[in-house]
């Protein structure tokens, strides 16, 4: 097949390019990174235009600009929109990582023996999002491309996607498609191809915990004043309860239970304890009681601390009693719960709970709304034929415990039903040191989405 060969004649370049694009650190949760983002965008607009996109533009915001570009062959053929983000987690800590973070290098790992590309960004979102443009400029050169197609990616993803709102509901003709598409999660294995149907949302919270007006000689003071680090420690570990079901009233009020069979299909996926176990080196897992893993993670809330800090924690021993304490606190939502309700309802529990020894503070940084997507749309069913074609293996569907704010949006304001179409595994290292994506998925990937063009243009009856 023509696009095939075309993507086989060009592997060295369609890897070169997307390590120039990973050496770019767009990091947006970080301001010293201001320059790289908007240069990233640059990078995307450039490689749009160069794969044969139309009006490629770089939509500015308040924040980082969308980069948007599309193709229309014929307005009476299907739409395909592509979403993806340029932006990065921060790198940190760098001395975790064995070759610098932005510096990509492609080694050979246990699970990727072909090789893996090590950079930030390397899966999340850089290496899946290219693939759109170099499967799109491949079907372009072979004169065979099957669907219009729009590209709208990001740069603010990883701190919230705050202005994206505002841009899809204010270009909503523009943008209008009959399927999204969007890599930006994992499949269980490269022997197990999966789609995920639901990802779950958040509330992001941070509070505050003030003892004493200045920081104390803890042998003076100590067991006679409120200590914040201590106070704010028991107050995170009463929010969940011995089965660690979560103790703040209301919280689960809008959760909804799967049914029994539901239940039974979620936990059909291949799963392996022991192995899951293994790989992250614990010797137990942890979790709601009643519930698997895969359930677990797929759909049940959760309250983590995701940074605690206060007091002395620099070299040696000092003894004192902080006057504050500080902890990042995220809780994952599933469907019905509404993260602003969610934001409250801890706002409220958690003042509640204080000792009157402490002033507390709290703050909400930023949510999502969790989302399911149907397994029966003709998107999916395109997906789940481009899948088998390259994997030799009927995807299954799963749902998956990240969470992608602005999928819910989509579903609201533009109608159609996104296709989570990842090309990731769970150990690529997301957000972690030593991010990685391997060479084989990003192939298998690129053959992947010229098949779903294919195959949806095939299933779409337009
Ligand atoms: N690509 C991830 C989301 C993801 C990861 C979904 C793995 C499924 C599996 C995305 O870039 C991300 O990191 N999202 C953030 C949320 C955001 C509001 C900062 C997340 O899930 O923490
Ligand atoms: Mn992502
Ligand atoms: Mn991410």
């Amino acid at each position: 097949m023509a696009v095939n060969d075309f993507i086989r004649d060009n592997k060295d370049r369609f890897l070169n390019e997307l390590l120039d694009l990973l050496r770019i650190p767009s990091v947006s949760a970080d301001p010293k990174f201001k320059d790289d983002v908007f240069a990233a965008a640059d990078f995307v607009k450039e490689s749009l235009e160069k794969a044969g996109a139309d009006l490629v533009e770089i939509c500015q915001t308040k924040g980082y600009p969308i980069v948007y570009g599309e193709k229309i062959i014929d307005p009476a053929l299907p739409t395909v929109l592509v979403y993806g983000h340029y932006d990065v987690q921060p790198a940190d800590p760098y001395e975790l990582w064995d070759s610098p973070p932005f510096e990509p290098v492609i080694k050979k790992t246990k699970i990727h023996p072909e090789g893996a590309i090590f950079a930030r960004g390397s899966a999340d979102d850089k290496g899946q999002f290219y693939m759109y443009v170099k499967a799109f400029e491949a079907m372009m050169a072979s004169g065979d491309l099957p669907c219009n197609v729009k590209f709208m990616i990001e740069g603010e993803e990883e701190v919230g996607s705050d202005n994206l709102d505002k841009f899809v509901i204010e270009n909503k003709e523009k943008l209008k498609a009959d399927v999204i598409l969007i890599s930006d999660t994992h499949m269980i294995s490269m022997q197990d191809p999966s789609i995920t149907v639901g990802l779950r949302g958040m509330a992001y919270m941070e509070v505050e915990v003030t003892g004493s007006n200045r920081d104390l000689h803890s042998g003076t003071y100590g067991g006679a004043v409120a200590n914040p680090i201590n106070v704010l420690c028991d107050m995170i570990a009463s929010m969940q309860d011995e089965n660690k079901h979560i103790t703040i009233p209301g919280f689960y009020d809008k959760v909804q239970e799967l049914t029994a069979a539901q239940r039974e299909r979620l936990n059909e996926a291949p799963f392996d304890l022991n192995e899951y176990q293994d790989k992250l080196d614990i010797a137990d897992v942890h979790g709601e009681k009643g519930y698997t893993t895969i359930e677990r993670v797929g759909i049940r809330p959760t309250l983590d601390v995701n940074g605690i800090w206060g007091g002395y924690i620099g070299e040696g021993a000092k003894t004192v009693l902080p006057s504050k304490a500080n902890a990042k606190i995220s809780m994952r939502l599933v469907p019905d719960q509404d993260w602003r309700e969610i934001a409250e309802l801890f706002e409220s529990h958690f003042k509640s709970i204080a000792p009157k020894s402490v002033k507390v503070k709290v703050k909400a940084h930023h949510g999502g709304a969790p989302a399911v997507v149907s397994d029966s749309s003709v998107g999916y069913k395109a997906a789940e034929a481009a899948m088998e074609e390259t994997f030799g293996k009927r995807p299954i569907p799963t749902r998956e415990g990240g969470s992608i704010p602005i999928v819910a949006l989509f579903q609201k304001e533009l109608g159609s039903d996104p296709i989570l179409f990842g090309f990731g595994l769970d150990t690529d290292a997301l957000h972690s040191p030593n991010e990685h994506y391997g060479v084989k998925n990003y192939f298998i990937g690129i053959e992947t989405i010229a098949a779903f063009f294919r195959q949806f243009r095939k299933l779409s009856d337009k």
